[in-house]
């Protein structure tokens, strides 16, 4: 496994009651399953990542980096993130971000080492 696509389900992402987009969790499983993506690509549903006030979060990880999305508030931004783990299964890895994805990129501040080390592929990853 070389690429995992964390998408955040926690206190706040896809939170609705609190007037957030929906983050949608099933479309996103039944993707996996339907390309049978998840023996080369993981899909993880996370917990809080950190950064809330960037509602919502996911995480594109790679063996030797990760890309940090916020604000994915749409279906197609999730039917990226489908996409992407299609070219991520395909070419083992993708470090290529389509563009309406590479739009939601942002650095994050201060997320805790737990949480960098539950989503990371090994210890190479940059945390940018
Ligand atoms: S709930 Fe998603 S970053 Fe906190």
């Amino acid at each position: 496994m070389s690429s995992r696509v964390v998408v955040c389900s926690g206190c706040c992402c896809g939170r609705v009651d609190k007037g957030h987009s929906e983050v949608p969790v099933d479309y996103l499983k039944k993707s996996w399953e339907e390309n049978n993506l998840g023996s080369r690509v993981e899909l993880m549903i996370s917990g809080c990542l950190g950064p809330c006030k960037m509602h919502n979060v996911s995480v594109l990880v790679t063996e030797s980096d990760m890309f940090w999305l916020g604000d994915l508030g749409e279906q197609k931004h999730y039917e990226s993130l489908v996409e992407w783990g299609k070219e991520a299964a395909r070419y083992d890895q993708s470090e290529d971000l389509p563009e309406i994805l590479a739009n939601k990129r942002f650095e994050p501040m201060n997320v805790k080492d737990d949480i960098i080390n539950s989503i990371t592929i090994n210890r190479k990853v940059k945390n940018d």
